[in-house]
């Protein structure tokens, strides 16, 4: 999914739009667009490429108009050309719209429109929309001012699929419409002006004041003032939220990527996680959201964790963690699997969905799956009043501050670090002791310290990746609780290098992958010091064996043998249980300079977005 950003109001809209791409352009797209509204119609500018590509086409036009939609595109139908760019305009001239999401029954819909003399200039899903709203605007018959939005509202009445939308019609030079099902959208409350979003960071230099549309609800916004209602007419009172988070957290400052600002923010990230969350005696976490008793929390017989992608791999941490310390068995599920695989589960299963944005359409889904099962949801999420977060049952927000980088750091460590409060909080409902609490809770306070002297190793690290920049394969190797870690070093890489990267528990090397060792695929062991320490050195002399390069991350104290790795990186030590948050350091900052040496796009990798929203 991309971006949409509309604006109405006193200024120009020309610039707030472009300026509001530009804050959405981490998220990754292959082109962007604007339509604004002026004095003889509707200027509809579109170009592929980076929004400096639109910036540019936008100076040989005269766009004085306040009132315009604009949007960046993550192709879902349709190639990455100018055609197919939006905001798509009606066959006739009179609407503009930018979408978000995927329109599932657009061949019936272009079908039958073309039957009823409607032309189209793009591949796109999208198109449908624009000319339908012009087929109903052409037949209501309601009062004029509200013939624009009901034309829309009708519309959607016959969309299947997922959208977030922004409208605006040559008749209506005071009005723009929004809706949104399934893709995010956001109404900002600015001075005598109103813009729409579908993320806070493209209006939050404009005004910090926001209303989250929900599914099925549709915004009329003129400069005065703007009214929603559901699809089926319902008024609906808006909530107005303060976003918690500045302008500046979500600028590049001094840093060379947002990738890099976000890894070297994790010791401040962190410690806003824990923030506030721990009990006054010290043994135990305290969370404000979970909405479950502690008898309800005791009668829980087995957690789900579901997410996708890094969020996964998270949730992979969860179970080691959490079964370790509060003995409740768990299972992780991708998503995406989950929601077709209509499990039988045991009705006292509790369901966690994990989640950075809180609008992963395939988390979205196994989550409204598992509430239409019966289950007790939460959701851990860093998208304060995102999709999940507001329909989950309870949950925890990470307060980790926006993450703009598509390849997700900050937000990562924080999931784990949260799990592992998660497993204090539930094991001292049941069997650990006051002592084990402490020792742990300790332990837990000491994170934010010991990333940031793990962080202190980057020169080091840069080093290194000079050197295996140059390969095309790598394998990510480790056992127990550093195998999640093992994943996300192999996708971090994967997702920003580009180098095919896997990850895998190191003892399953010798059932297949050692097959690919050979002086062309170096491997990356993660050696904690832990009972099965001796255990990975065995495997590593196994690679070594066959002239596969090693760069192994350890642990102080673990006494590593110095000649046996090509490459050592070596990490405070920590709470066993806490030494994936380390390990995963030198992981992310390896696969973040191995990019930037191949000169590869490190903030908005190719064919990725930030918000997988499309299915
Ligand atoms: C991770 O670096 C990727 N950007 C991707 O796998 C991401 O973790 C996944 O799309 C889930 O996103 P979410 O946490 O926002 O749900
Ligand atoms: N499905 C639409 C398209 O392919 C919108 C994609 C998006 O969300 O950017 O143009």
């Amino acid at each position: 999914m991309c971006g949409i950003v509309g604006y109405v109001g006193k200024q120009k809209a020309g610039p707030i739009l472009l300026d509001g791409l530009k804050r959405l352009e981490y998220r990754g797209y292959d082109s962007a667009g604007l339509a604004i509204h002026q004095r003889k119609g509707l200027t509809c500018v579109k170009k592929t490429g980076p929004v400096i590509n639109l910036f540019k086409e936008t100076e040989k036009c005269e766009l004085s108009g306040k009132l315009g939609i604009s949007h960046t595109r993550w192709a879902t139908h349709g190639g990455v050309t100018t055609e197919n760019a939006h905001p798509h305009v009606s066959s006739d001239g009179l609407f503009a719209i930018a979408h978000n999401g995927v329109i599932e029954n657009y061949q019936s819909i272009k079908r039958f429109l073309l039957g009823n003399g409607y032309t189209f200039a793009s591949e796109t899903d999208s198109e449908v929309l624009v000319n339908l709203i012009s087929y109903h605007y052409r037949k209501e018959t309601c009062d004029t001012d509200k013939r624009f939005f009901e034309s829309v509202r009708k519309t959607l009445m016959h969309v299947e699929g997922t959208y977030g939308i922004a409208v605006v019609c040559v008749d209506y030079p005071q009005e723009m419409v929004g809706a949104r099902l399934g893709s995010p959208l956001i109404v900002g409350i600015g001075e005598e002006e109103y813009l729409l979003a579908s993320d806070v960071s493209a209006i939050i230099s404009r005004t910090q004041n926001v209303v989250y549309l929900k599914d099925n609800e549709v915004v009329s916004i003129t400069p005065k003032n703007f009214t929603i209602s559901t699809i089926n007419r319902e008024s609906v009172d808006p909530i107005v939220d303060q976003v918690d988070w500045a302008i500046e957290e979500s600028e590049l400052g001094i840093h060379s990527h947002f990738m890099e600002k976000e890894i070297f923010e994790q010791p401040v990230s962190l410690e806003n996680s824990m923030r506030g969350r721990f009990s006054d005696d010290g043994s135990t976490a305290n969370f404000g959201g979970l909405n479950l008793s502690s008898q309800e929390w005791r009668g829980v017989d087995r957690i789900l964790f579901c997410g996708c992608g890094t969020a996964w791999h998270a949730c992979l941490t969860a179970e080691y963690l959490i079964e370790r310390f509060a003995r409740v068995p768990v299972e992780v599920e991708y998503a995406s699997e989950f929601r077709y695989r209509n499990a039988p589960l045991d009705k006292n299963t509790l369901f966690f969905a994990v989640s950075q944005s809180g609008e992963t359409i395939d988390t979205l889904a196994a989550l409204r799956e598992a509430k239409r099962k019966g289950f007790r949801t939460l959701a851990i999420t860093n998208g304060v009043g995102s999709t999940i977060a507001r329909e989950a049952d309870g949950g925890i927000y990470q307060h980790a501050g926006p993450e703009i980088g598509v390849a997700s750091t900050k937000a990562f460590t924080s999931q784990i670090l949260l799990s592992a409060m998660v497993a204090l909080y539930l094991g001292r409902l049941r069997d650990m002791s006051y002592t084990d609490g402490c020792a742990f809770a300790k332990a837990l306070k000491q994170v934010p310290e010991l990333v940031a002297r793990t962080l202190e190793q980057n020169e080091k690290i840069k080093d290194i990746a000079g050197r295996y920049a140059g390969y095309e394969d790598m394998l990510f190797l480790g056992r127990q609780s550093m195998f999640p870690i093992a994943l996300e070093g192999a996708l971090k890489l994967k997702e920003i290098s580009y180098i095919h990267a896997e990850g895998y528990p190191a003892a399953e090397m010798k059932h297949g992958p050692i097959a690919l060792i050979s002086d062309k695929c170096p491997s990356v062991f993660l050696a904690p010091k832990c009972e099965t320490f001796h255990k990975i050195v065995s495997n590593i002399q196994e690679i070594k064996a066959r002239t596969g390069k090693v760069i192994v991350v350890t642990s102080e104290g673990a006494e590593f043998p110095a000649d046996l790795a090509d490459d050592i990186i070596t990490v405070p030590d920590a709470h066993e249980a806490l030494q994936p948050i380390l390990f995963t350091i030198p992981v992310q900052l390896l696969s973040y300079y191995i990019a930037v040496e191949r000169g590869c796009n490190v903030d908005k990798p190719r064919n990725l977005a930030k918000s997988v929203t499309v299915e």
